[in-house]
């Protein structure tokens, strides 16, 4: 019998975690991140060092793949989602920046597949919402740049830098699993902030809730790798 996907690994670890009533303690986020650190961009359907224009078009080539070094918008390939979790794939040409965004009381594991990325992330210090606009002070948690191979991260609702903005310093590709997913009908949407820094406070900025930047384009591309078996719910 064959042996499961890396990527059916990964859903059936986040099933079985993220089903659960309760939040996912340290050992399950450990394991996780494990499983995470393992998959690389072959196992998504991505050619990291492809540099073909698009995968190929044969119906009958069944190893077309994406190709990562010449994507020219951000483009997310969306790999599942339900109820309690998503999980797909940011893949960016070079310079391609993803604003300032916060992920509402998600839990996000990701993991650098391949090339590198200026990663900028806070966590609120203080915050409110005026006339449907957020602001507060927010502690810096990271202002570097990652580069692959590197482990995988996690973020948590208050901790580990749920703000945060990427911008791809060569092509690069970022997996990220999100519990629960963004959802603005349940009140999780995707909220984008300025931040400006205190001079007089060093590490620490003032965000400001702004409108969907304008110039941010986000493409979809088709998931390419090993389909996944998705386990029945129960009711
Ligand atoms: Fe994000």
């Amino acid at each position: 019998m064959d042996s499961a996907s890396r990527i059916q690994v990964l859903y059936d670890a986040c099933d079985a975690v993220f089903s659960q009533m309760e939040l996912p303690n340290f050992q399950q986020i450990q394991w996780l991140r494990k499983i995470l650190d393992s998959i690389e961009a072959i196992d998504v359907g991505i050619d990291e060092f492809s540099t073909l224009q698009s995968p190929s078009s044969s119906p009958e080539d069944s190893k077309r793949l994406m190709c990562g070094q010449n994507v020219s918008n951000i483009t997310y390939i969306h790999i599942h989602q339900c109820d309690n979790f998503s999980i797909g794939v940011f893949c960016f040409p070079a310079g391609g920046v993803l604003p300032l965004h916060d992920h509402p009381r998600m839990t996000v594991l990701s993991k650098l597949l391949y090339g590198s990325v200026y990663v900028k992330a806070y966590d609120w210090v203080k915050m409110e919402t005026n006339n449907s606009r957020t602001i507060g002070l927010a502690g810096k948690v990271m202002d570097g740049i990652m580069s692959a191979p590197s482990e995988p991260t996690v973020l948590f609702p208050r901790s580990g830098g749920n703000i945060h903005s990427f911008t791809a310093l060569s092509p690069c590709a970022i997996l990220d699993v999100l519990s629960p997913p963004y959802s603005e009908e349940l009140g999780r949407p995707s909220t984008y902030y300025w931040d400006t820094p205190i001079p007089s406070l060093p590490g620490y900025a003032i965000l400001e809730e702004r409108d969907l930047p304008e110039d941010l384009v986000v493409k979809g591309a088709p998931y390419l790798g090993p389909p996944i078996a998705i386990a029945m719910e129960i009711c």
